[in-house]
């Protein structure tokens, strides 16, 4: 019987149709190291691997019986393409089921560094709330705003859409341009990178990272915004340069930061954590209960979709 090891304990859904295999699941509430990973999923045909879970080319020589790799994430930046392919391993992830939950939770960032939700939240709880005054935490209107969306894909047209209601204008970038009836559509412009980061009062980062978008918004980029302007990552930490936002932000260059993702997570830099301006989430974009029972029901059936020797639906390689 195959053998299907799931790295950290995910929702029922999904465990309860991988238990026709023989199922082993890390259920202590901590993550694998390399080597514990290793150990843990000897014999596997199948791996369910969390965004944290390094599967690299060593991890990948050491399994030999792997047939899958399903990660419960979107994003597979932590796992060596390359290495699984020519192992002829598959490589899965969940994409659509969390776009609608990224969203929501982009949403909520921007609302929460344009309006101060959490000064004032922190105010208030510290007693410090003397009554309604004409320029108290003062924040920046929606309408009419330019939002620049890097990265318009699944994630990013769902942030469009909500930032439509609320009267924005929104500027895009993406490798490659959609085309001119899906702008006309999404009633969205193109610009470059440098001109949307001039132009745009919100800047919202929804790339993969990869080699090319690693430190994509360098601290010359950075510089390019405006200082009432703010940023939002809900993508990946490492696409920003970490120490250069923290010195615009230090610097009063932007206005301030809403951020759900790090360069080196679970680190969090204390010179980030000090600031007033930035609201800081634990990498919560796709945590919704429904968001987080689809992706444990995809990564089921993608697993089981290779072992029974089928075309895994949701296939990277
Ligand atoms: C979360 O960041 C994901 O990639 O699903
Ligand atoms: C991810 O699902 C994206 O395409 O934005």
């Amino acid at each position: 019987m195959d053998k299907v090891c799931v790295t950290y304990k995910i929702p029922e859904q999904g465990q309860r149709l991988l238990k026709r295999y023989e199922l082993k699941v890390n259920t202590q509430d901590h993550f694998l190291d390399k080597s514990e990973l290793i150990d843990f999923a000897e014999g596997a045909s199948a791996l369910v691997t969390l965004l944290s879970d390094v599967i690299d080319r060593e991890v990948i020589s050491r399994l030999p019986n792997l047939k899958v790799v399903a990660t419960y994430a979107v994003g597979f930046n932590n796992i060596d393409i390359v290495a699984a392919k020519e192992k002829g391993i598959t490589v899965t992830n969940t994409p659509g089921v969390l776009t609608e939950a990224t969203a929501d939770l982009t949403l909520a960032l921007i609302l929460a560094t344009t309006r101060r939700i959490v000064e004032g939240d922190r105010l208030v709880r510290e007693g410090r709330f003397e009554g309604w005054k004409p320029e108290l935490l003062l924040g920046t209107s929606l309408k009419d705003k330019v939002l620049g969306i890097i990265g318009l894909g699944r994630i990013g047209k769902a942030v469009v859409h909500r930032a439509k209601a609320f009267g924005m204008k929104v500027v895009y970038h993406n490798r490659m341009p959609a085309s001119k009836k899906e702008e006309k559509t999404l009633d969205v412009e193109y610009r470059s990178l440098e001109d949307l980061l001039k132009l745009s009062d919100v800047v919202s980062v929804h790339v993969p990272l990869t080699r090319e978008s690693r430190h994509m918004l360098s601290a010359s980029k950075l510089k390019l915004m405006k200082p009432t302007a703010v940023l939002i990552n809900t993508a990946r930490g490492a696409v920003v340069d970490e120490q250069a936002l923290i010195n615009v932000l230090q610097e009063g260059k932007i206005f301030a930061a809403g951020l759900d993702v790090f360069e080196n997570e679970p680190d969090v830099p204390y010179a980030l954590r000090e600031l007033d301006n930035v609201v800081l989430l634990p990498h919560l974009g796709s945590a919704t209960m429904e968001a987080r029972m689809e992706m444990a029901i995809m990564v089921a059936r993608n697993v089981t979709a290779v072992l029974e020797g089928k075309q895994a639906p949701n296939r990277i390689v």
